[in-house]
């Protein structure tokens, strides 16, 4: 059920949730302050409780109302790229920040999204919390029919049309003297050197006792059909294909193109369409071709496909 902006600002304010657009993906939105909400989002989602939310706010300012200290070069970074899809990991005040949104951790990521329709949503309600609005394991959705695919034709969406950049927000962690990736995203790594000064590095989150981003735990990204990465012997067990328009495929398999090799923006903001569209053709067996650049953007669209690909 598509809603109006102002209705979207009157349910969050009595303490429903609400689907809206982000830049990066649509996301699923409860009042920071309205536990119920909340606690209603991981009902949702089917969501396990110790994976944390991302609050949105509108300015670097609100950071500051909940943060304890700010690691270093925080400020370089809200100014280089918020708003935008950069969610930053911060040390809280515990007592500020409900423990149900955090997982219980003593930190939380925080992301100012770069979309008017949000930031006017926010600038009303205050700071909301918004994962992706997708089932849990399922892929994002990046239009609001998506959104009606996973919770049915009745929940109220606020439709910004198709998200631009199609990838979650990038996911910078401090892990002392350096900033490190807990989530590959929309942004890649090598745009932050000018700000850094150095590369960051890539973690696996469960590398660390304590997971680093605990979202990276999960199964993700998956649809229905079994995922076959690239590899040129199996393509004939697919009834589908995954490719590019510059190549050609076996002509006995139905084509669904993510783009062109030569511009990964586009691959990214169609990304999780085409998966989802695995599921509406009924596709049982679909083969990726992984033969693609890894530079820039590419290397998240490529995590992206091994993680829905992944335990299948
Ligand atoms: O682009 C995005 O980031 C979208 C849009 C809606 O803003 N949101 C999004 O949220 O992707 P979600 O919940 O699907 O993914 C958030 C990720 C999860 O993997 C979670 O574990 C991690 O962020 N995360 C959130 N708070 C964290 C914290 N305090 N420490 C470590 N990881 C955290
Ligand atoms: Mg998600």
């Amino acid at each position: 059920m598509h809603i109006s902006i102002d209705q979207a600002i009157d349910k969050l304010k009595a303490g429903h949730v609400v689907a809206m657009p982000t830049e990066t993906v649509y996301g699923l939105a409860a009042s920071l302050n309205t536990p119920a909400a909340v606690a209603e989002i991981f009902r949702l989602k089917g969501r396990p409780l110790n994976n944390p939310l991302i609050i949105h706010v509108a300015s670097q300012a609100d950071v500051l109302k909940y943060a304890q200290e700010l690691p270093p070069l925080f400020e370089a970074l809200t100014q280089a790229f918020w708003p935008g899809p950069l969610t930053l990991i911060v040390p809280i005040q515990p007592h500020l920040v409900p423990a149900l949104a955090r997982a219980d951790l003593p930190t939380a990521g925080f992301r100012m999204p770069n979309h008017d329709l949000a930031l006017q949503v926010i600038r009303e309600v205050g700071p909301l919390v918004m994962p992706s609005a997708n089932l849990s394991g399922k892929p994002s959705s990046t239009r609001a029919e998506h959104v009606e695919c996973d919770f049915g034709p009745d929940f109220p969406v606020l439709d910004g049309g198709a998200c631009a950049k199609g990838l979650e927000s990038t996911i910078l962690y401090y892990d002392s003297p350096r900033w490190v990736i807990v989530r590959l995203g929309a942004l890649s790594a090598e745009l932050f050197e000018p700000v850094l000064g150095y590369h960051p590095d890539s973690v696996k989150a469960f590398r660390h006792a304590q997971p680093l981003c605990p979202g990276q735990l999960f199964r993700h990204y998956a649809p229905k059909a079994k995922l076959i990465l690239g590899n040129g012997m199996e393509i004939e067990k697919a009834d589908f294909v995954l490719g590019f328009k510059e190549r050609l495929y076996p002509s006995s398999k139905r084509v669904l193109l993510m783009g062109s090799l030569n511009d990964p923006d586009p691959v990214a903001e169609n990304l999780y369409q085409i998966l989802r569209q695995l599921d509406q053709e009924d596709a049982k067996v679909a083969w990726v071709d992984m033969d693609f650049s890894r530079e820039g953007l590419w290397e998240t669209i490529a995590e992206r496909l091994l993680r829905a690909g992944e335990g299948q």
